[in-house]
């Protein structure tokens, strides 16, 4: 079990700090982390955070302290990791629908590069030829993920190169002389299931009989996190062993070995991460409760857009009735944080806890209705630091043109 913060710290910390707030806990990730390496530790593995999940810079800085490297899907992001101090060799820029020119860039900070398309394999082979060796992303047509929005491997999805198109990627190799070091699979997020992750290996290395050049195996990320009390996770024990058999068993039949690769985002800084509300009105409708809190899906849109679950608690009234409420935000449009949720009485001003928000909770927020993002506060051991100070009216106008 990942460490947690009690609640009185938490509850500390949100009238210190105010609301609404992010908080992070890097003992928790540097957990996340020693698991990870842990579980593939046969393997000779990597482990590249998929930045896009919080790319606090102070985060970073944790994944870089623990050895590990960084995935990214942008240039800004690559930037970020400059900054925090990654070498470029540290990180796998994997981009998709982006121009050749953007890939170009990839080249010149020397990254890691992943090419999710024929057309620009085939634009970056007449480019480079064999001088930049690429890693593939492939589409294996897996089905998988906690839901169709966040399913990325399956036929109809826009990522990757079909598996079925390997005579494609041949032509293209003997045509422009590309070098493929590596191949990737992303199949979705918040996968339990773990012969999801064995199929999509077997295929890779079957494919990679074909691909000599290959080096590397890039399983991405998508390892679920449980976001429910009494859900469960991927069995991480059971998917480290099964990976090292499929390893080993290709080993014996064909003396090729990998590294292999990993990209996690939620696993390495979901439950890391909380975020802090206030109640500021109760209402009683002839149907149902509502609490509305001074936040809304501007700040965590996880469950308006995906459906998902978050652990809501009352810090304030801990020992109160439990009631059944709708948490709402105050957006100027439905904005459900949850329905029908069962919490401690909540009255106007207490404080309400989302657990699970470290991924993908701050870092899809926005301006809408010219609401202001939260702050975020790191908590290392018993310090915290404030690593992003809360918006001003000012922040809001910054680039607009008077
Ligand atoms: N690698 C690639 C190529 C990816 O596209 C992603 C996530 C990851 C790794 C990391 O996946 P993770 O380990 O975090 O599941 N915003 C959604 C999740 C979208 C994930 C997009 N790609 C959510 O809040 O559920």
């Amino acid at each position: 079990m990942h460490p947690v913060l009690s609640p009185t710290t938490l509850l500390n910390i949100a009238n210190e700090y105010g609301t609404p707030l992010y908080v992070y806990d890097a003992k928790c990730i540097e957990h996340q982390y020693k698991l990870l390496a842990h579980t593939f530790r046969r393997n000779g593995t990597r482990i590249f955070y998929a930045c896009k999940a919080l790319t606090n810079i102070n985060i970073l800085r944790i994944i870089l302290k623990m050895g590990g490297g960084i995935d990214c899907v942008s240039i800004n992001e690559v930037k970020l990791a400059l900054k925090a101090g990654f070498e470029p060799s540290q990180i796998i820029f994997t981009p998709n629908s982006v121009s050749l020119e953007e890939y170009i860039e990839a080249t010149n900070l020397q990254l890691n590069i992943n090419i999710d398309n024929l057309s620009i394999l085939e634009a970056f082979g007449n480019h480079f030829g064999g001088t930049y060796p690429v890693i593939i992303r492939l589409n294996p047509h897996i089905m998988a993920g906690g839901n169709i929005k966040i399913s990325t491997g399956h036929i109809d999805s826009k990522f990757g190169i079909s598996i079925a198109q390997a005579q494609e990627i041949k032509s293209i190799i003997s045509s422009t002389g590309i070098q493929i070091k590596g191949l990737h699979i992303h199949t979705g997020s918040e996968i339990k299931d773990i012969d999801v992750y064995i199929k999509g290996l077997e295929l890779v290395l079957e494919l990679a009989k074909d691909f000599p050049t290959v080096t590397v195996i890039d399983l991405g990320g998508g390892f679920k996190v449980p976001y429910k009390k009494d859900e469960e996770g991927t069995d991480m024990e059971a998917l480290g062993e099964k990976v090292a058999e499929a390893f080993s068993k290709y080993k014996d039949e064909t003396g090729r070995t990998f590294e292999l690769w990993f990209e996690p985002g939620k696993f390495l800084v979901s439950q890391c991460g909380y975020f802090l509300v206030k109640a500021n009105v109760l209402k009683h409708s002839p149907s149902r409760s509502f609490v509305g809190v001074n936040s809304g899906f501007n700040h965590l849109i996880r469950p308006m857009f995906y459906d998902a679950y978050h652990l809501i608690t009352n810090l304030s009234n801990p020992q109160g009735d439990l009631k059944t409420y709708n948490v709402v935000g105050n957006i100027c449009e439905t904005d459900t944080f949850a329905w029908d949720r069962e919490l401690n009485e909540v009255r106007p001003n207490d404080i309400l806890l989302f657990n699970n928000a470290g991924a993908y909770g701050f870092e899809m927020s926005s301006r809408f209705n010219s609401r202001l993002r939260p702050a975020e506060v790191l908590m290392e051991g018993e310090t915290k630091k404030l690593i992003r100070r809360r918006e001003t009216f000012d922040d809001l106008i910054e680039g607009m043109i008077f």
